[in-house]
């Protein structure tokens, strides 16, 4: 589809080198957007999405660092004069079984927390006045994983349930100017998860549409979110039917 309908409008996708962030900025690109695209250490990945839009920056800022966080902002408002989206969208976290509670050390907790939490709120209010002078909103991805007792990590899971819980707190208090949605995925065939075949199988199987999601179904949702004028604190859950058999 090249339908142009985000001609003029400005989008910051932070996490947008690989995967679900990438599939973000594309879907978006294609669609007339300027677009914002980050990392915090793949630089050439990042510059290569952003050579393959028609209006992209690549800007590589580590989010889990608050003076990063606004100098995204103002590097969009340089460029563009305006923003229209943020999509908070980089995250991170190791494996860690839940029952090996000593490997999920205070340290994994931190780093976990600064990007996936800590990260998602500087962005937001660095970039809440401008979203406001545009009507704009925020989409956060976060994780079936802040909702079900599931996910990589404890501290990764108490981290996207947090960034849930921030979705719907925000929405209250920046609205009617900015609308603040999440999208909650279940497995997503990405980079991260490129070695999680038995997860993958149990999709096939059980999942009502038999398969995990793809980054594009995420980057499908995103659009819709940000699209939807009366759409706010709204954690849209997207896991091809599964939270019904399991
Ligand atoms: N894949 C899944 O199954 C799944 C399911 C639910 C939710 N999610 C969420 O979806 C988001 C994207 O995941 P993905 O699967 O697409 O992962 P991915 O393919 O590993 O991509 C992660 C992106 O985030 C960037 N990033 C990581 N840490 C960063 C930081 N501190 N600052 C800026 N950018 C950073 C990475 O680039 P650098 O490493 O170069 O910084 C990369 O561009 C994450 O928030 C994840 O929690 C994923």
């Amino acid at each position: 589809m090249s339908e142009r309908s985000w001609d003029g409008r400005v989008v910051l996708v932070t996490g947008s080198s690989s995967g679900i962030g990438a599939a973000v900025a594309r879907r978006f690109g294609e669609r007339g957007a300027s677009v914002l695209v980050n990392s915090s250490r793949s630089v050439e990945a990042g510059q290569a999405v952003a050579a393959s839009l028609p209006d992209a920056i690549y800007v590589q800022a580590d989010v889990g660092d608050e003076d990063q966080c606004s100098m995204l902002v103002e590097r969009a408002l340089e460029r563009w004069g305006r923003l229209d989206v943020l999509v908070n969208n980089a995250g991170t976290g190791p494996v860690i079984p839940h029952q090996n509670l000593k490997d999920a050390t205070l340290e994994v907790w931190r780093e976990v927390f600064a990007v996936n939490v800590f990260g998602v709120w500087a962005l937001t209010v660095a970039a809440a006045q401008a979203l406001a002078q545009t009507k704009g909103s925020v989409v956060n991805i976060t994780s079936i994983a802040g909702i079900r007792q599931t996910g990589s990590s404890l501290p990764y899971a108490t981290s996207k349930a947090a960034t849930n819980h921030m979705t719907e707190l925000v929405a209250r208090v920046l609205g009617p100017d900015v609308r603040v949605n999440a999208v909650a995925p279940v497995l997503v065939d990405t980079p991260r998860t490129e070695n999680w075949e038995g997860s993958f199988e149990q999709y096939a199987q059980v999942a009502p549409m038999r398969r995990a999601a793809t980054a594009d179904d995420v980057a499908d949702v995103v659009l819709f979110l940000a699209e939807s004028p009366y759409l706010t604190g709204e954690v849209l859950v997207l896991d091809g039917g599964f939270r019904l058999v399991r």
